[in-house]
């Protein structure tokens, strides 16, 4: 049985979609999972980031049985070249799309499931369409960040993200306990609502995303609005 990972990041190596995955095979290699008898890095990893491998990353899909596939959500959707793959299998040979035993992940910055719910129902369907077993779509929030997080503070998520990787490997399916943990809370709470207001003014909410506009240069234009009218705030 062949297992395959696509990393749907436009990031690549340096994503938080490629920490998950470590740590879904983590729990594959304890679940004695075959494809990991060389450890958990063992098992094939690509990068749609690498679009200029197109073509043979459409090879390699097409001749796994297993895929787990990890995406983070961009603007309420998938990113550019998630979808950018999924059209280039439009006319491969049906005997080498269908069959296939798919998983996702749908990961995002946003700490409330819900945001992820379009995408995993877009999924559903792509997977019904191509003829897939989906084993399971994991939606997950408040991911931005656990790459530069000490490893107390991802430990839940580390645990859960095994206990997915174990699941698939040993029952073939994505454990629905794992789907119904990754997507809570499905929208904040009343009194997280009002904590997060009343942080905004403090500025607090917004130093990371400003430390990384300013890292790229891009902070002076964080209210551009090249479809519509500018955010006055
Ligand atoms: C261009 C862009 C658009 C994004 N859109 C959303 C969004 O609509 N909702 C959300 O919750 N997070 C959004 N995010 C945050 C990412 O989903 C989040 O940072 C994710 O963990 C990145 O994973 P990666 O490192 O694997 O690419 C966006 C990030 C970028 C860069």
């Amino acid at each position: 049985m062949k297992r395959l990972f696509v990393n749907g990041s436009p990031r690549g190596k340096e994503s938080n979609s490629r920490l998950l995955f470590s740590w879904i095979a983590e729990g594959m290699a304890a679940a004695g999972d075959s494809n990991t008898t060389g450890g958990p890095d063992a098992i094939e990893t690509i990068d749609l980031a690498r679009a200029r491998e197109l073509d043979s990353q459409r090879e390699a899909f097409l001749a796994a049985d297993e895929v787990v596939m990890v995406m983070p959500l961009y603007t309420d959707s998938m990113p550019a070249l998630v979808k950018r793959f999924v059209d280039s299998l439009a006319g491969s040979p049906r005997g080498k799309l269908a069959g296939k035993r798919i998983a996702f992940v749908v990961q995002s910055g946003f700490p409330e499931g819900i945001h992820g719910e379009a995408l995993a129902s877009y999924l559903a369907r792509l997977s019904l369409r191509c003829g897939w077993t989906c084993m399971g779509t994991v939606v997950k929030g408040g991911i931005e960040g656990i790459r530069i997080m000490p490893p107390w503070m991802t430990a839940k998520t580390r645990r859960l993200f095994q206990a997915m990787g174990a699941s698939i490997a040993r029952d073939g399916m994505v454990d629905p306990a794992v789907i119904s943990a990754a997507s809570r809370p499905r929208t904040l709470s009343p009194f997280m609502r009002t904590f997060f207001r009343m942080l905004a003014p403090t500025g607090l909410t917004n130093m990371y995303w400003h430390m990384n506009m300013k890292k790229h240069g891009a902070y002076a234009r964080r209210f551009d609005a090249p479809y519509g009218a500018p955010y006055k705030g």
